[in-house]
């Protein structure tokens, strides 16, 4: 009994294992589908601390049927504001064929110097920009739109979703628009960690005010730098769990949970599931610490 149960464990061990092949890399994300956990009615994983950090679960994520400079159908969980400390706001949005945001930067309302970082999830998103033209955007496929920019977006599939990053620029420099997918992204190491990184928008350059890094880690990889940094973060586990240390405490996270955390947070992730994990990334990076 004891050994089949073994032998069982084994080959579940072995077809979890060949999901780390880098060659699985470039497949759909299930970010939107919460991993099936029980859940007892009034209970919900979701944690937050305004000014610290937020774990928002998929269970409690509230869609409102409007986003400022949006048309169409179009449905937009709002996971980080400024209400929580924040200097930016990070979305969730599910958008149906025909939804639409055009001349983001001209709608009534818009605070000038917006900026924005759109990230498919699932269906197909068509983005024009002035020096790229209009391309077609599916899972993986992004785009950053510099201050001043027209962010004419178009949704072309039903059931279309992605991640969207609002900001005002605080930068000194003019940046460039950029429209590409993680797929065409090198991986990088960071020296002292194991993780790998892609780059979608390279805080290296200093025109960007944030940047925003594709983390992979292969089961029970983990950081070795206990982080605290000036620096905010907003992330979306895109595949995979973990154990994320969010100040004093640590939480179990999963495919489809979205973080906040605050400047001064400690953070630490461990990829502590038996598949490999990667999330999605934004961190504020180039501006004086002084001022913001
Ligand atoms: C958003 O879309 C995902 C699939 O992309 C779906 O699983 C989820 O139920 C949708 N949520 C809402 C509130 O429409
Ligand atoms: C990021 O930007 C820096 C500075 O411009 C550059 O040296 C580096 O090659 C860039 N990395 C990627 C992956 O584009």
């Amino acid at each position: 009994m004891l050994l089949s149960v073994l032998a069982a464990l084994a080959t579940l061990n072995f077809a979890e294992s060949t999901q780390c092949d880098p060659s699985s890399y470039h497949q759909p994300a299930a970010a939107h589908s919460a991993v099936e956990l029980p859940l007892l009615a009034g209970h919900t994983r979701s944690v937050v601390e305004p000014f610290q950090f937020a774990v928002v679960a998929p269970e409690s994520r509230m869609y409102t049927p409007s986003l400022p400079g949006w048309h169409g159908t179009i449905s937009a969980a709002a996971i980080v504001t400024p209400a929580l400390g924040a200097r930016f706001a990070m979305y969730l949005v599910n958008a149906s064929a025909g939804a639409s945001s055009t001349d983001g930067t001209l709608y009534e309302g818009a605070p000038s110097g917006l900026e924005r970082f759109l990230y498919v999830l699932h269906g197909t998103v068509f983005v024009k920009e002035e020096s790229q033209g209009e391309r077609r955007l599916e899972y993986g496929g992004f785009v950053y739109y510099a201050p001043g920019e027209k962010m004419n977006t178009f949704v072309g599939d039903e059931g279309s979703s992605f991640v969207l990053i609002d900001q005002v620029y605080a930068g000194a420099f003019k940046p460039v628009s950029v429209i590409g997918n993680e797929a065409e992204a090198g991986t990088e190491f960071v020296p002292g960690e194991v993780f790998k990184l892609r780059r979608l928008l390279n805080g290296s350059d200093p025109g960007y005010d944030f940047n925003i890094h594709i983390m992979d880690f292969a089961p029970g990889e983990y950081m070795n730098v206990k982080e605290v940094h000036y620096n905010q973060h907003g992330l979306l586990m895109l595949r995979g769990h973990g154990i994320y240390l969010l100040g004093e405490r640590f939480f179990p996270v999963a495919t489809g949970d979205a973080l906040y955390m605050a400047p001064f947070v400690p953070q630490w992730f461990g990829a502590l599931g038996p598949t490999s994990a990667r999330y999605f990334l934004y961190k504020d990076v180039n501006t004086n610490p002084l001022l913001h």
